[in-house]
């Protein structure tokens, strides 16, 4: 397909593009071709975090594979570090070791930086009695709270307050976390999992009802079963864990980043494509593949781990169909994909309906989208999205990604625009996508990164 071409309204007396100063890097994006080939999924992001977080609990070494190259994973590496953790990286492995703990409060700034940063108050607590951890920072979708895990670590016998913008925490028998029964008010992934890393390591036994369920629930407890905990019941409502005073670092491969898949998924569909993804885990995206096949897209399973999504004009008819959403804890449609299926949807014909239900505020990427000439309405926690079918496609747009799941909903924009997009604050989508533009540009699209501005000025 076609190739970059930058100079259709140049003012230059030079007639070449105006080449700006060094800046944030950039996507620029000619749009409009259809993706074809095979994507590669990485390591999971939300659950390389707590599984980085959860090797505080550990003895030894922990060698962990699979482990995504972002920089979320990097600043959780340095997170670890400043606590006097040593951390080895080669390609995806990460070896961490525990042993030479100096500190219980680890870097403000990199805490400030990722939500995951803030699961480290767990296994402190449980491991050496007490932590002293900035309040975490993330991409900014709603206020985020962290009352649910101060109700669980209270719960379990430590005294909590939050003071100079730190939770600082010690066990208040002055010796262990004790097992206790409690319930969540809301089904938290990070407040789940980051209990879940005290409770094994607090004496006698832990039932956290109203708990997350999540796929990556079940990965932190594949990991901490690895390394000695007791762990039941993960992936349904209710966790029991047995405390145990000592665990040990082991060797895990982190899990298939399913909302890598339900991006390539939805890249596929946006574009009218046909692709193949692997490694997925089916059943974590249930949810995803049913609305798309609603639309009329075709999903194969071409082998147990490998998918394939056609939505090329011969096996859709006359276009996709709109559908609605309402997002919800798993097995609910997850949030994460939400600003990229509302980019989806406002390329399908008819009228959908998105309700956000997990995060007050994750409807910043509309306003861009609308750059794009998508036809969306919010009000409050619903977007209403008039989709323009192909009669009227998208259109190449300068457009600012403010956090990491409406940036990539930018991306697939500009992947279905006719002409160049431009995406400023990538480094948001970096947080969680590795390897992005060479992926995509493996599946034939016409991306690159850039740090100067060459759009047509
Ligand atoms: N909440 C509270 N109080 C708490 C904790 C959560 O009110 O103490 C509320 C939140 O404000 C939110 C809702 O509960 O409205 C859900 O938040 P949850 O705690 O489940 O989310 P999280 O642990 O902060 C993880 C992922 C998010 C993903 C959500 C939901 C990580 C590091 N982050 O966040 O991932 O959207 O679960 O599935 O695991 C992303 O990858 O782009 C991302 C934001």
């Amino acid at each position: 397909m076609g190739t970059f071409c930058f100079c259709s309204s140049m003012t230059s007396n030079f007639n070449v593009p105006q080449v700006l100063p060094p800046s944030d890097p950039k996507l620029v994006v000619n749009g409009g071709s259809t993706l074809s080939g095979h994507v590669i999924v990485s390591g999971s992001k939300n659950s390389a975090l707590p599984i980085l977080a959860a090797t505080l609990c550990c003895s030894g070494s922990s060698n962990l594979k699979n482990v995504p190259y972002l920089s979320d994973t990097r600043t959780m590496a340095s997170i670890l570090e400043s606590l006097g953790a040593q951390v080895m990286s080669f390609g995806g492995d990460m070896v961490v070791n525990t042993d030479g703990i100096v500190s219980v409060e680890p870097d403000s700034s990199d805490v400030g930086k990722l939500r995951g940063g803030f699961f480290v108050i767990g296994p402190l607590l449980a491991r050496f009695g007490e932590a002293c951890v900035g309040l975490p920072g993330g991409c900014d979708i709603g206020a985020r709270p962290v009352d649910l895990y101060i109700h669980g670590l209270r719960a379990l016998g430590a005294t909590v307050e939050l003071r100079d913008g730190k939770v600082q925490a010690h066990v208040s028998n002055g010796k262990d976390l004790i097992g206790a029964s409690f319930r969540l008010g809301y089904p938290s992934v990070g407040a789940t999992e980051t209990l879940m890393m005290a409770a094994c390591m607090a004496e006698g036994k832990t039932v956290i009802s109203n708990a997350a369920q999540e796929p990556e629930i079940i990965d932190l407890a594949g990991f901490l079963t690895n390394c000695g905990a007791v762990v039941e019941g993960a992936g349904t409502d209710t966790l029991y864990i047995t405390g145990r005073r000592k665990l040990y670092g082991s060797e895990y491969s982190i899990m298939p980043d399913r909302i890598e898949v339900g991006t390539y998924m939805l890249a596929a569909a946006i574009t009218r494509s046909c692709i193949s993804i692997s490694p997925v885990a089916h059943i974590t995206l249930t949810c995803l593949a049913d609305k798309l096949s609603g639309a009329g897209c075709k999903i194969l399973q071409l082998s147990d781990d490998t998918l394939e999504l056609s939505a090329v004009p011969w096996t859709i008819g006359d276009d996709l169909r709109g559908f609605s959403v309402k997002t919800n804890p798993f097995p609910g449609f997850p949030t994460d994909l939400q600003p990229l299926t509302m980019a989806l949807l406002s390329t399908c014909k008819g009228v959908s309906v998105i309700e956000e239900s997990v995060f007050e505020n994750r409807m910043s990427h509309v306003t861009e989208l609308q750059k794009f000439g998508a036809k969306i309405q919010v009000c409050g926690s619903r977007a209403t999205v008039s989709g323009k079918g192909k009669a009227s496609p998208l259109r190449g747009s300068q457009v600012n990604a403010t956090d990491l799941r409406g940036g990539m909903s930018l991306v697939l924009a500009g992947l279905a625009a006719e002409g160049i997009t431009e995406i400023s604050g990538i480094s948001h989508v970096d947080r969680g996508y590795e390897s992005l533009e060479m992926k995509l540009q493996g599946l034939g699209a016409n991306v690159i990164r850039t740090t100067t501005t060459t759009f047509p000025v």
